[in-house]
């Protein structure tokens, strides 16, 4: 139910102006006891021909009070205090009611979106860096997904390019087979990096390097097979990662699906006349729009990421035919992208707008001390070992009888971890530092499921005797922890629309907090029996939101912690 409007409607019965424009006018007072909403009348003093307050004193009389507590005039505002009772009960029993569908209004119905997302490099390990892209397309792919859109979860694999050339190479050379079942990765990483120092004493190895490249593109029968294990092995290596955070993807094409259908789209830029030569090489010129040009084809006639991008978006608008397609990657790469969206704009595409960079910023490791193994790789699943570690510690101090305490260290340590990267504005740069990750009274994953706990416990211990009855639930703290609770869609709305997740995990937060007042101010267990079963329906309406929220992160939730 909208509030807002229940009261514009009122003032609009009153006045005999338009709702709509009323609504558009209204306010949400500084103060709680200055209302819910509050209307300025001095907006309608031309029109009525008559002083601000005096046209606030007569509609306080002349409107409605059904649904309401009072309505007040003040000066030249006209303040609406609604009938706390009946909102709670209200909103309780729509929450109760939706169950685990609450907060979705199926705004997407009938609309698709991509989300391409985490798109790690193939042959190299999966480092903490990917986990920023992994967690914010994730918790975009599940907002829109729970709002009913046709999501696409795409992960946009690096399998293509001259270091894959390198790699066979390397691999001739000095590659270890049984090193390479055993760890595949580490292998991999450490004739890449023998690579590297080898050439740095002998440039002639990049030539090899290209050459092998060469012969990947044009099928030969060596390279392909070899670059096959390698993806193959890479792909198992991701999956463990995936499945430790629960992240599946609908569509796993890297960037070498696309060399099939990159010859028709140069083809097709060169028809529209955009290609230019520059230096040997074939370019879009961009200086009209303050952009450097857009490499299409290499001087030595090879493609390049760009060219594999331009390709990948109109593959994707052919076969998915999306309302919009969002590229989660880091902002150093956002000249790219507005190269690639101007390129697939000019070659006539008017849905190029529907092209979305969502970028982020960087993030520090702080106070840690992690074996960097080789290439100085900082591993995601030492990252992710460390936090559970960390949660087991504080479970073993805190609580040492509990029952499932490997479970809940494993939900506590790896929600913890994307809680940071979610709960930040995404162009922000992030301190991250585990003692703050795991800090149970901060901003934070754990404090959240805390909360979702201590609500739980307060259920198992008072149990209910009937219905009870909810509009008794009038108390200042019951009043405001219903009116967070009923913001939920809001949050998630604004969410989207901003591609920034982190508004609705702050809304979470949020809840908790708002929660955790509720809780120590009001005595649940020692209220008469039937306040005290409404109030135990508010708290199994708020572990319902914070359970649906926080699963919306991608992040669980323990009954006892
Ligand atoms: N694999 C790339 C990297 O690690 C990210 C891919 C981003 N997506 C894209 N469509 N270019 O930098």
């Amino acid at each position: 139910m909208d509030y807002k409007l229940m009261v514009a409607n009122k003032i609009a019965q009153a006045s005999g102006l338009d709702a709509d424009k009323i609504y558009a006018l209204m306010e949400i007072p500084p103060r709680s006891d200055m209302g819910d909403f509050a209307f300025p009348c001095y907006t309608l003093a031309k029109e009525l021909r008559k002083a601000p307050p005096v046209i606030a004193k007569e509609l306080a009389d002349q409107v409605d009070p059904a649904g309401l507590e009072k309505v007040e005039a003040l000066g030249p505002y006209l303040n609406f205090f609604l009938d706390k009772g009946e909102f709670v009960g209200n909103i309780v029993k729509k929450i109760l009611e939706s169950g685990v569908e609450y907060g979705n209004e199926n705004t997407g119905t009938g609309k698709k979106i991509l989300v391409e997302y985490s798109s790690p490099n193939i042959a190299k390990p999966f480092n903490v860096a990917l986990m920023y892209t992994t967690c914010l397309g994730n918790a975009l792919y599940r907002m829109y997904q729970s709002e009913g859109y046709d999501t696409v979860g795409i992960n946009h694999l690096g399998d293509y390019g001259t270091q894959f050339g390198k790699l066979i190479y390397a691999y001739r050379m000095w590659g270890d087979e049984a090193a390479l079942e055993a760890d595949p990765i580490g292998e991999l990483l450490r004739i890449y990096v023998k690579f590297h120092d080898e050439a740095e004493k002998n440039p002639a190895l990049d030539e090899e390097g290209r050459r092998h490249f060469k012969n990947l593109e044009a099928g030969a029968e060596y390279e392909t097979g070899l670059w096959n294990r390698f993806k193959n092995l890479s792909l198992k290596d991701f999956q463990k990662v995936y499945d430790i955070l629960n992240i599946e993807f609908d569509s796993l094409k890297g960037e070498a699906f696309y060399s099939d259908y990159m010859p028709q789209v140069i083809d097709q830029i060169r028809a529209k006349g955009l290609l230019t030569e520059s230096q040997g090489a074939q370019v879009v010129m961009l200086d009209e729009w303050n952009m450097p040009p857009a490499i299409i084809l290499k001087s030595d006639g090879s493609t390049i990421y760009c060219t594999r991008d331009v390709t990948a978006a109109i593959y994707r608008k052919q076969t998915y035919d999306f309302d919009k397609c969002l590229y989660v990657v880091g902002s150093p790469q956002s000249l790219h992208f507005r190269q690639v969206f101007k390129v697939v704009e000019l070659m006539g595409n008017e849905w190029a707008k529907d092209l979305i960079h969502v970028g982020f910023g960087l993030v520090k490791f702080q106070g840690m001390k992690f074996s960097t193994r080789e290439g100085k790789v900082f591993y995601l699943t030492d990252l992710l070992k460390e936090a559970i570690q960390r949660a087991r510690d504080i479970i073993e101090e805190k609580n040492p009888e509990l029952e499932n305490k490997e479970e809940v260290a494993r939900k506590i340590g790896i929600g913890g971890v994307k809680f940071i990267y979610l709960k930040n504005s995404r162009e922000k740069e992030i301190m991250f530092d585990l003692n703050e990750v795991l800090n149970f009274d901060g901003e934070t994953a754990p404090y959240v499921q805390y909360t979702y706990a201590r609500g739980r416990s307060i259920l198992r211990k008072n149990v209910s005797t009937g219905e009870g009855d909810l509009t008794a639930l009038k108390e200042k703290e019951e009043f405001e922890l219903a009116k967070v609770l009923e913001h939920y869609n809001d949050a998630k709305r604004e969410a989207l629309e901003k591609y920034e997740p982190s508004v609705f995990t702050r809304y979470i937060l949020d809840v908790a907090k708002t929660f955790n007042k509720f809780y120590n101010n009001i005595n649940i267990g020692n209220s008469e029996p039937s306040l005290r079963n409404a109030r135990l329906k508010l708290v199994e309406a708020t572990c319902q939101v914070i359970a649906n929220g926080l699963g919306l992160l991608g992040i669980d939730v323990v009954e006892r912690m």
